[in-house]
Order: C-alpha cells, then structure tokens, then sequence
C-alpha cells in the first residue's frame, strides 16, 4: 500500500505513467467510467477547499466510485477533540482510499501511520500540496510539451504558499530547468529551499519586481498572498496587492509563455488577463481532474480492462 505525502514519493517514471494515464483518461473517459466501481473516496478536509475536494470527488465520481466525507472540522468530531489518529483508523473501516487537507504540517503523514488505506496530503499547512503538482506538472507537460528546459518564475507568496514548495520540489528532478522567485522581502522562498538549490547546483535568482523578469520567463506561476497563514492582519493588507498582473505587463512576455495559477485567485491576476490565449489557469483545474482520477487508479491497483470494465 502507498500515500502520497510528497511528490517526491513517486519516481521521474512513475509520475511519467500517471501522466500518460491522465492522458489516455482526457482522450477515452468512457474506458474508465467503472473502473472503480465498489470503491469508496473519503474526503476529510480540515480547511477550507473548493478545487482540491471537488475535483477529487469528481474524479471519482467519473471512475464509477462513490464519496463520502466532510468540509470542515466543524462538521466532523475532530470538534469534539478526536485526533488524526483516531479519525483515519474510522475513515480506514468505512472507506478505500482517503485525500486530507489540514491546516497542521505533518497531519496527513500522522494519518498515514495509522491507516491501513492509502492516504493523500491534499494540503497540510505551509509545506506541501502534492496534487496540486501533479496537476501544475501534467499542465505544463500538455501545453508545452516538455518538463525539462525553461524559465519558471514563481511569484507572490512564497514563503507560505504550499504549492510553490511541492513544485520546486519536483521540477529540480528535471534538467535545464531555471528558477526565478519574485516575492517582497518578507515572503520570500524559505531557506531550506535555496540551500537544497544551492547543493544541487541549479540557478535561481531572487528578484522584487516581475517586469524585471519578465520577459525571460517561459512560464510564470502566479500565487495570492497566503491570508490564512498571516499572524497579523496589517502585514497582510500590505502585502496582499504587491503584484497585480494586467494586460500591460502582459505585453512584456513571450508570445508563448504561459501562465499558470493554482487558484483561488484574489487581485493578483486582473480579470482582463483571462481572454488572453497565455492565460493556462482554469485549462489548469481541468487537468487536476484527470490527473487525480489516474492517482486514484495508481494507488488503489486498479488496471481498466482495454474495452472497459474493471479488473482490481
Ligand atoms: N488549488 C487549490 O488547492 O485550491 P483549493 O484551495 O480551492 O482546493
């Protein structure tokens, strides 16, 4: 049995497989409408989600399976004082595969020891959003056709943004692959990132402006300023606009950049941004469909039999 904690628990191999899969899943949905019929997804969210949960219950949905589980930890007995622990050892009786999201680092690997169903972080904390990577990663490979060799500037929060973190993570497994971090001072990518970049030998830049860069990028990924992870109020009404994408720093870009957002997006990308054919964000939340439903088939052993119908 395996988790997915982090998008470093698959291989350059695997992931390619799941890619592929997510693929062949766009091209002929109807292969894979029963292929998990019987199965039961648990979603138990502890923070708030739109994307995350509802694409998994969708994947599922569209793989014949069925959903149960709860959006808030209001709604669940975690309101009660009921441990990770405790919850997954439930969750294990009543479900067959199971996607968390909580606001705690580490809780999704805490539920993972003691579960005896596979376990997906769907979130937790500052640190990882592994789903969301597989999702930006499947995007970039569609649109562009490659996961090696380009400019990716990351900018907005990355100091608390979660999804810049699992993706550096993953894309310094692939070659020629530059980085440049646009972020004010104070939300700047942590450490213990540019050191790791540092020890493998792969260039990155740190710089405040993104019409600087801009013209360089092959990609840009923008991120909302993380409210939720602020310990104050002020330093987020300041830092909250500090960059605002419109249609004017759009002119500095390549032709053939894309841009990317894992959503939700607050004011960092102007509405006016979304007609142009660069904008890859919402085609981005689509993808996250496909590739959830090729992970669930991945981690629960389910082959679909070539002219449909299931085998587990
Ligand atoms: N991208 C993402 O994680 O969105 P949600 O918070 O809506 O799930």
């Amino acid at each position: 049995m395996r988790h997915l904690m982090s998008p470093l628990d698959f291989t350059k191999e695997e992931l390619d497989k799941i890619f592929d899969l997510a693929g062949d899943i766009e091209r002929h949905p109807e292969k894979y409408a029963h292929a998990c019929s019987g199965k039961i997804l648990a979603t138990c969210f502890y923070e708030p989600s739109t994307r995350t949960r509802l694409s998994f219950e969708s994947a599922m949905t569209r793989l014949g399976g069925q959903v149960i589980g709860f959006s808030d930890a209001a709604s669940s007995s975690a309101s009660k004082g009921e441990s990770v622990s405790d919850t997954i050892r439930i969750i294990s009786c009543y479900a067959d595969i199971c996607a968390m999201r909580h606001p705690k680092e580490g809780a999704p690997m805490v539920a993972a020891e003691k579960s005896t169903i596979p376990v997906i972080n769907a979130g937790d904390g500052g640190h990882q959003h592994p789903t969301q990577t597989l999702t930006d990663l499947l995007t970039i490979r569609s649109l562009k056709g490659r996961l090696n060799d380009f400019t990716i500037g990351l900018c907005g929060d990355l100091k608390f943004g979660r999804t810049v973190h699992s993706l550096i993570n993953a894309l310094v497994r692939y070659s020629g692959i530059r980085f440049l971090f646009i972020s004010p001072e104070e939300l700047k990518v942590p450490d213990y990132i540019t050191d790791m970049l540092k020890e493998r030998g792969i260039p990155y830049e740190e710089v405040i402006r993104l019409e600087d860069v801009m013209p360089r990028l092959d990609l840009l990924y923008m991120t909302r300023v993380q409210k939720e992870r602020f310990f104050n109020e002020e330093d987020y009404v300041r830092l909250k606009d500090f960059y605002i994408l419109n249609e004017e720093k759009m002119k500095l870009a390549k032709e053939d950049m894309l841009i990317l957002h894992p959503l939700p997006r607050v004011n960092e990308i102007s509405v006016e941004v979304d007609e142009d054919p660069r904008a890859a964000y919402f085609k981005q939340a689509q993808y996250g469909v496909y590739v959830r439903m090729a992970l669930i088939l991945t981690l629960l052993n389910i082959q679909p039999l070539p002219e449909g119908g299931t085998s587990c």
